[in-house]
């Protein structure tokens, strides 16, 4: 997609508008509009828009932050809860005692596309765009996925092991792209961040000696068999993965075992890929991965298996798990959220979760822009910040408990990526402007983000009548309530949060908006 720059007088008005259109405020959106349904939001070495750090005000007020189509951007407001019931047309009572799954966190991935564009800027305006993710000012992400080696968003094909027969990875070594460039920005990551990350390292494709096909992108999973000699290296090449970035003081919460496995193994693929089977990979982990795990110095480094899109639940799951010897290795299934809209959560996510609650469910990877008929970045694209609500909503409602976007930076046209496989990113740098965009999709991580700590628990919200609206509502660790409210509809007009420790909240979704309502319950 081309941009043409805005003349001064252009980027005047669009200044104008945006005071208009806009809260007043220390640190207020600087909107432009590309054309689209709604805004992004600039950012330079100088300046980045910000609610800053939340506190809530005490019993008996509520916070609220909204964002919506027309422009509003996390804009705050605070107010009274009421002890009777305003008689709107809808009530969300929140119910305490129906307790569900605990979330762990939100972030996005350190892809090699992600670093290039974050490093493209200068040091100011990285600094301010690692904050914004990051920082509790910004909107405090906790999890960032490490792609092992190249995958689609890299310029080059590699891995860490491209010696042919090296089997005892004696060559094994980083990239350039981990040791100048992901890992010096996830280290400026965790100094920013107030709690240690949830690193989650995936692999795209094992070197090409130790595959079928001899390749690493297209139909081809490792030679052999589970327990022979290129499945254990295999084992050991993640194990080794992680020695090289303990080095740098980077410890990981959690691997996969491995990104898209059905990628390589149903389809000529056009990037990095390795098949696996559901009963390769559950052999795989039970004789290989898990047992290597097990004896190195990672032991409570979390498997999540699966890596892939939710519609291949249950019956990966069943198959995986329902082999002691492979389960006990293993801690969650990890989802993607492509074709999601083509099986209902329930009966993927939810069937798996009642059948399998000891392991938990993880949102792995998603973005915007990756349809043929909606392809590449679009600039201020709210359509695309209510798939992504929507699809968190559905995903937070049926026990998963965090959920990862795809990489935290992208250029204008949606890269890079060797094979041109352009999508979208809550973030855009204009590296000739030196400044970035935050998109309306950052926006819709933000809301979730910010106000779901690690730990916070979700719980029960009954609704009085039929709504079109979408919500999700969690307990904190410290005992205060998030409710978060998705309208992409027109189906009432008012509505009223209960909480019965507390009160009512007489409230309203404008169109097309995103709302989180915050209060104390003590
Ligand atoms: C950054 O943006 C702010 C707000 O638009 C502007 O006032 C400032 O001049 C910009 N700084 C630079 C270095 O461009
Ligand atoms: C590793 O690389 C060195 C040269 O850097 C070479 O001498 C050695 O044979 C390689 N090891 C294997 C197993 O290929
Ligand atoms: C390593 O990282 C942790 C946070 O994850 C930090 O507390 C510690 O100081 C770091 N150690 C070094 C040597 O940098
Ligand atoms: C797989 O796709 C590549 C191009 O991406 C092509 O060159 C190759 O011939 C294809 N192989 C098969 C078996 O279709
Ligand atoms: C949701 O938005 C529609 C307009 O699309 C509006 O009519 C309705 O009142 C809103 N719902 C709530 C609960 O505020």
């Amino acid at each position: 997609m081309a941009l043409s720059l805005p003349s001064p007088v252009l980027l005047a008005l669009v200044f104008i508008a945006a005071e208009v259109i806009l809260t007043t405020g220390s640190s207020q959106c600087v909107a432009r509009n590309f054309g689209h349904d709604s805004v992004v939001c600039e950012c330079n070495s100088t300046y980045c828009d910000s609610v800053g750090s939340v506190t809530l005000p005490p019993r008996g007020q509520y916070s609220s932050y909204l964002s919506s189509r027309a422009g509003s951007r996390l804009e705050a407001s605070q107010g009274q809860i009421q002890v009777k019931s305003s008689g709107a047309d809808l009530r969300l009572t929140i119910v305490p005692y129906q307790k569900y799954q605990k979330i762990r966190g939100f972030g996005g991935a350190m892809t090699d596309a992600a670093a290039i564009n974050i490093l493209s800027l200068s040091a100011g305006t990285q600094e301010q765009l690692l904050r914004q993710y990051f920082s509790s000012e910004g909107i405090g992400y906790s999890v960032v996925r490490v792609p092992m080696a190249s995958c689609d968003f890299s310029t080059r094909l590699y891995t860490y092991a491209d010696t042919p027969g090296d089997y005892d990875l004696e060559n094994f070594t980083l990239a350039a792209e981990d040791i100048n460039m992901k890992i010096p920005l996830l280290q400026r990551a965790q100094a920013l961040s107030h709690q240690p990350l949830s690193l989650l390292a995936s692999a795209w494709s094992a070197p090409t000696w130790m595959k079928t096909n001899g390749a690493l992108t297209g139909k081809g999973s490792l030679k052999g068999l589970p327990g022979g000699k290129e499945h254990k290296t295999w084992a050991q090449y993640y194990i080794r993965f992680l020695d090289e970035y303990a080095k740098y003081n980077l410890t990981f919460w959690a691997l996969t075992t491995g990104n898209e496995p059905t990628a390589g193994e149903m389809t000529n693929y056009s990037f990095q890929a390795l098949g696996f089977t559901p009963e390769e990979q559950r052999d795989w982990v039970a004789l290989d991965l898990g047992p290597a795990l097990h004896a190195s110095s990672y032991p409570h480094t979390h498997v999540l298996i699966l890596d892939d899109n939710r519609l291949l639940l249950p019956h990966w799951a069943k198959v995986v798990l329902n082999d002691v010897h492979a389960g006990r290795y293993i801690h969650g299934v990890a989802v993607h959220w492509y074709m999601d809209h083509l099986v209902p959560a329930e009966i993927s996510l939810g069937v798996t979760h009642h059948l399998y609650p000891e392991y938990y469910l993880f949102g792995t990877e998603a973005c915007s822009g990756w349809s043929p008929f909606d392809r590449g970045v679009k600039l201020g694209s709210w359509d695309r910040a209510e798939q992504y609500a929507h699809d968190i909503i559905e995903d937070l409602n049926h026990y998963v408990v965090g959920w990862t976007d795809w990489n935290l930076a992208l250029d204008q046209t949606g890269g890079p990526n060797w094979v041109k496989n352009f999508v979208d990113s809550p973030v855009i740098v204009d590296t000739k402007r030196d400044v970035f965009y935050k998109q309306p999709t950052f926006y819709s991580m933000a809301h979730f983000s910010k106000f779901l700590w690690e730990g916070s628990q979700r719980v029960g919200v009954s609704a009085s009548g039929q709504t079109e609206l979408e919500f999700s509502a969690f307990i904190r660790p410290d005992g205060s309530v998030v409710l978060i409210v998705l309208n992409r509809s027109a189906s009432v007009h008012k509505f009223e949060v209960w909480d019965p420790a507390v009160g009512y909240i007489p409230s309203a979704a404008p169109a097309h908006s995103l709302l989180t309502l915050a209060w104390n319950t003590h």
